[in-house]
């Protein structure tokens, strides 16, 4: 009797084991069977209830991202309230929205205040992908911003050029203000005698180039600006450092889509901080210095091919008015760092020049540049 219970007793411990094996294993191939199933998403800060993220956001937003990709990665999803924004501040995060994925993100996101402002997405900027937007960029493309028709408009903007050099000349008999709009093209011009004024013998190389070329003539012309390899340089450095449009234009993937190694929902929007990226010391030496030579020797451009240096996008939705915008700038500051000496105003100094940026989509200088122009004794 006593080893029959002995029997039972044996068969029911075995029993036992053999049960807790069972969920042991079975348990074990779940958490597999659902790690594998489970999306990989890129790192968040922690979010709170119907804010989300919002609350780890400053004003100045490409200066808090970057202070959170500084911790979290160059991949991160926020939640702005209940949207998903995928954040991305490498240039080969970049390359992969851009280049790679560039079809499914071609899309904007669509803002009710945008729907309503730009009468129900009509302009190039926020048209949905597809042919309406098809047929207007092109017409942007091809016909308003192409090479021919910019240079068909070249004798008005030399005309224009020297029109504000004269009044600029009127102007010294005290003190000229150099204040620059918020428009972008104006936007980079003002960060270029910012940095010009900062590094005074960054303008004294660049005056001596544009002089040198310039010979006795009283205007730069666009055909001289080939030459001017130093005021190519400084236009790429400024536009490195302070890209007008910092968060290039957002974007919405139109389907599920692995970037990275990481699962990005269809419906994310996706942030691009050009700011962050032309800052990032894996792309960049010295990278919060201004040095125009490192342009010199490098074929580095801004044209979208360089991830590094974005500062008007890439892909489908890259910025159409690169041409016009850079035929501009260089006319525009050749002849103002021909034509006249600028210096701060008296008891300011280099390093007293205030940096503060302005928040919003395009960013500017918050306080105008004050500036004196001299005319040139050369
Ligand atoms: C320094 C001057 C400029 C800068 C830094 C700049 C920058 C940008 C950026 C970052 C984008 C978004 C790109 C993307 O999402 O990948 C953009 C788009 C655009 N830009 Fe510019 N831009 C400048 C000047 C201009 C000019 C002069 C024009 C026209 C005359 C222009 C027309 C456009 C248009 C139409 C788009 C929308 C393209 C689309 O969504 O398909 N831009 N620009």
């Amino acid at each position: 009797m006593l080893s029959l219970i002995k029997l039972v007793g044996q068969h029911e411990a075995s029993l036992f084991l053999f049960t807790i094996l069972v969920i042991f294993l079975v348990a074990l191939f779940g958490s597999f069977l659902s790690r594998k199933g489970r999306r990989r998403l890129p790192p968040s800060p922690l979010k709170l209830p119907i804010i989300g993220n919002l609350h780890n956001l400053g004003l100045n937003l490409p200066r808090s991202l970057w202070h959170l990709a500084k911790h979290f990665g160059p991949f991160m999803l926020l939640h702005f309230g209940a949207v998903k924004v995928f954040i991305v501040s490498s240039a080969d995060g970049a390359r992969e929205i851009m280049k790679t994925h560039d079809i499914i993100f071609a899309n904007r996101p669509r803002l009710r205040a945008i729907q309503k402002l730009l009468y129900n997405y009509r302009d190039v900027g926020s048209a949905p992908y597809g042919e309406y937007w098809r047929q207007i960029k092109s017409i942007c493309v091809l016909h308003l911003l192409s090479n021919r028709r910019i240079q068909s408009f070249r004798a008005v903007r030399e005309e224009e050029t020297a029109l504000m050099i004269d009044e600029i000349e009127r102007a010294t008999l005290i003190l000229d203000v150099f204040t620059a709009g918020m428009d972008t093209t104006y936007t980079s011009l003002e960060w270029a005698m910012t940095e010009l004024l900062r590094h005074p013998n960054v303008m004294k190389q660049l005056q001596k180039e544009v002089r040198e070329i310039a010979g006795e003539k009283s205007y730069i012309q666009e055909k001289d600006l080939e030459k001017m390899h130093y005021l190519k340089a400084v236009l790429k450095e400024t536009l490195r450092l302070h890209p007008p449009v910092p968060l290039l234009g957002a974007r919405e993937s139109t389907q599920d889509v692995e970037v990275m190694g990481y699962n990005i929902a269809a419906g994310t929007w996706v942030i691009v901080n050009a700011w962050a990226i032309g800052r990032d010391p894996m792309s960049w030496e010295q990278p919060e210095e201004f040095i125009p030579e490192r342009f010199l020797d490098s074929s580095i451009d801004f044209k979208g091919h360089d991830f590094q240096l974005i500062p008007f996008g890439s892909g489908r939705r890259g910025c159409p008015g690169i041409l016009f915008a850079t035929t501009i700038s260089e006319l525009f500051l050749a002849n103002i760092v021909h034509k006249f000496d600028w210096t701060l105003p008296s008891g300011v100094k280099e390093k007293d020049i205030d940096m503060t940026e302005s928040n919003g989509l395009t960013m500017h200088r918050k306080f105008p540049l004050i500036a004196i122009a001299n005319k040139c004794s050369c």
